[in-house]
């Protein structure tokens, strides 16, 4: 036996306990500690049945991820559950806590599964590049059928105890301690391996409906028609050739490039919690949380904040966009209550914290300020002294400024350690990233208290240090300005976002900015003119489109043309674009797909690259998770960084160069060994 496992006997039943802290993996040691304990227990004549739990909170989490990436030691998982199928007394799964991917299909290796209250049970291999490969494809038709597998599967959802019972992913569901509860139910237990069951084909237009969605939601990746295909075969072939097949599906994916990618964002995230040591950090108490400006953003960064149980107010200086304000949280809520994401008597207690005011005493109370209010610097300087004139010392005022220098905004404050960046992506009540903004006097005990409130609201913070764009932002504006390089160079609206969107991305950058509007933009650029430098390249095609009132999808015309309700090529728009072109001297020439995607690519590494050597971030990683959870990079890509990371260094050099000239003055070069360099001092 090993460590991580404990041999029990109570009675006549054998108590197999799996002790791998800090979350019980199935790693190496329980994988061999468990097939020790299942022989020992098999050749014990006194031992009628065995009962397999976890020893703290966890059954067994899931597989040991780091030991994905390389040949896996023996024994492998499917090894120890054909021991529990083959043993000839019954092995009952207890399972309780996280009772995820191999963890739980180690409990449908057992006989009967056995769930505490707080049992999640699911198969998330999907969305890590891979499928389960020890039996779930197999095993888990035969326990619930073949369309729910496939929602389960290719969903990769965690599911609680009670819906876990409605479907029969588990038996019953202890009342009270599971140990007592397993152990009497293991005394009168007879085998019952799944291997042994049968399933019926299902030809039905339900299932067919069924696999048409988890495609589309899977965006038909391959481990998603893979699962899809061996669920199906349970109906079709033997268990034991079907198990083979899903066992070679499984360890090619595992080490495929996408599982790779897959795998480093799971990694980054996990360090990304962990930037900050919360237990060891100073933090203040944050309970009333008031945000200025009741617009787009204060709205969701509101509806986020009730959700996890602040006691909001929401100020704004007009009582019409308060009430308006009011109407969209109520219609948001409405909307989570018919899809059943939360009931009625929730959405009434959240919202009796929420408070609506058109007056300054709001801020007296206040231990945390939000200010979502108009997108400039001297509205917002007011604010801040407004704000100081009224609230309390300690509290933290915090800017969901987009752009604006937050030591600027900082500058007119008598606090400015209380000062600090919280930046939302729209709709702030549903986008998982947030940028913490470290500004130059920001006290360490203000970041913590961001870092954990934004932690609080279930989102995902990436700190970094105040400079133009923060990360995402600074990437996106370099992405979208090489687009546009590319428009006067040869390419048109629609190439450039098929290729990117067939990259990966949900929208290009056109459709993208056609979707939020182009006179934003347009306005920034008018206000910016004196400061651009004149030698650099500037596309003046997104300036021809507005000039002709062309602002997107809210004008009915702006990159496309939108007349019949879809995004349709518009010639108006190819004669300004050649024009463009013309009034340059440009010569056109052709773009592939390829050289746009490389372009593009090659653009956000460089960025990445500049962020890391400024020191904006210290983690590529961070950039990888703000890019993809705030901008709609392909994860399966892994994102900017890990794409620099794996490419050739002086190949990569090279065309950055290239791209260096073709873009002209103003064009940044950064030093793209500075990937290779930090990947491996992690
Ligand atoms: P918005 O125009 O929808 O809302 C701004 C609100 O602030 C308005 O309701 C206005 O009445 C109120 N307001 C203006 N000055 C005020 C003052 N002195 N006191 C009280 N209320 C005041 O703007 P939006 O889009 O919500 O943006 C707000 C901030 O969030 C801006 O700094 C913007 O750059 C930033 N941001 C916007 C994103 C977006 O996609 N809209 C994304 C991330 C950040």
């Amino acid at each position: 036996m090993t460590d991580t496992i404990h041999f029990e006997t109570e009675d006549s039943i054998a108590v197999i306990v799996i002790d791998n802290p800090p979350v019980n993996t199935g790693s190496w040691s329980v994988r061999k500690g468990l097939l020790d304990a299942v022989e020992r227990f098999a050749q014990d004549d006194a031992l009628t049945a065995a009962v397999i739990i976890g020893k703290d909170k966890n059954f067994i989490s899931g597989s040991d991820l780091k030991e994905f990436g390389k040949p896996i030691a023996l024994p492998e998982l499917p090894q120890v559950i054909e021991a529990i199928e083959k043993c000839p007394k019954p092995i009952i799964a207890a399972i309780s806590g996280a009772t995820l991917g191999g963890g739980y299909e180690l409990a449908l290796g057992c006989d009967a599964r056995l769930a505490a209250q707080n049992t999640l049970v699911g198969l998330p291999e999907v969305t890590l590049g891979m499928l389960p490969g020890a039996g779930g494809t197999q095993r888990l038709p035969r326990l619930i059928g073949i369309g729910p597998s496939i929602q389960v599967i290719c969903s990769g959802k965690r599911i609680k105890a009670p819906e876990a019972l409605k479907l029969g992913m588990v038996d019953a569901i202890a009342e009270g301690d599971l140990r007592p509860f397993a152990i009497e139910y293991a005394k009168t237990a007879v085998k019952n391996p799944l291997s042994e069951k049968s399933v019926a084909k299902d030809e039905s237009a339900e299932l067919d409906a069924i696999v048409k969605k988890a495609l589309k939601a899977g965006k038909h990746r391959p481990q998603v028609q893979e699962s899809i295909r061996l669920i199906k075969s349970t109906a079709e072939v033997d268990f034991a050739t079907a198990l083979a097949e899903e066992r070679k599906v499984f360890q090619k994916l595992r080490v495929g490039e996408e599982a790779f990618a897959l795998r480093h964002l799971f990694f980054a995230e996990t360090n990304a919690k962990k930037v900050i040591n919360l237990k060891e950090a100073t933090t203040k108490a944050i309970q009333n949380v008031v945000i200025v400006g009741a617009g787009t953003m204060g709205t969701g960064i509101a509806i986020a904040a009730l959700k996890a149980g602040f006691n909001v107010t929401v100020y704004d200086q007009s009582k019409s966009i308060l009430v308006q304000c009011k109407s969209k949280i109520d219609a948001i809520y409405e909307k989570d209550i018919a899809a059943g994401r939360i009931k009625s008597e929730d959405r009434d207690m959240q919202l009796a914290h929420l408070e609506l005011a058109d007056h300054e005493s709001a801020f007296e109370n206040a231990d945390l300020i939000i200010e979502a209010i108009f997108e400039n610097l001297a509205v917002k300087q007011n604010l801040i002294k407004q704000i100081e004139s009224i609230s309390r010392p300690s509290t933290i005022i915090a800017s969901n400024t987009s752009y604006i220098d937050l030591d600027e905004i900082a500058e007119v404050s008598i606090r400015p350690e209380n000062i600090v960046g919280i930046h939302f992506f729209n709709p702030a009540n549903i986008m998982r990233l947030v940028e913490v903004i470290h500004g130059n006097n920001t006290s360490q005990e203000v970041i913590a208290t961001a870092f954990s409130f934004v932690q609080k609201l279930g989102k995902l913070p990436i700190i970094c240090k105040n400079a133009f764009g923060f990360i995402g932002n600074r990437i996106y504006a370099a992405y979208r300005y090489q687009c546009e390089l590319m428009l006067e160079e040869g390419a048109l609206p629609h190439q450039i976002d098929q290729a990117i969107e067939s990259f990966g991305f949900n929208m290009g950058p056109f459709a993208v900015g056609d979707l939020s509007g182009l006179d934003i933009a347009w306005n920034m650029r008018k206000a910016n003119a004196a400061q651009r430098n004149p030698e650099a390249r500037y596309v003046e095609i997104p300036d021809r489109l507005c000039e002709v009132q062309r602002f997107g999808r809210k004008t009915g015309a702006g990159y496309y043309n939108y007349a019949n309700g879809i995004a349709e090529v518009d010639p108006i728009v190819t004669d300004i674009i050649l024009k463009g072109s013309e009034a340059k001297g440009i010569e056109r020439k052709e773009f592939s797909p390829e050289q746009i995607i490389e372009r593009v690519l090659l653009t956000m590494a460089n960025e990445a690259a500049l962020l890391l050597a400024e020191g904006v971030t210290l983690r590529m990683n961070d950039i990888d998770l703000v890019m993809i959870n705030g901008f709609g990079f392909p994860k399966w890509e892994g994102g900017p960084a890990y794409w620099g990371a794996k490419q050739e260094t002086l190949a990569l050099q090279q065309k950055l160069h290239e791209l260096a000239k073709v873009t002209g003055v103003g064009f940044n070069q950064g030093d793209l060994t500075i990937f290779k360099y930090l990947t491996k001092s992690a």
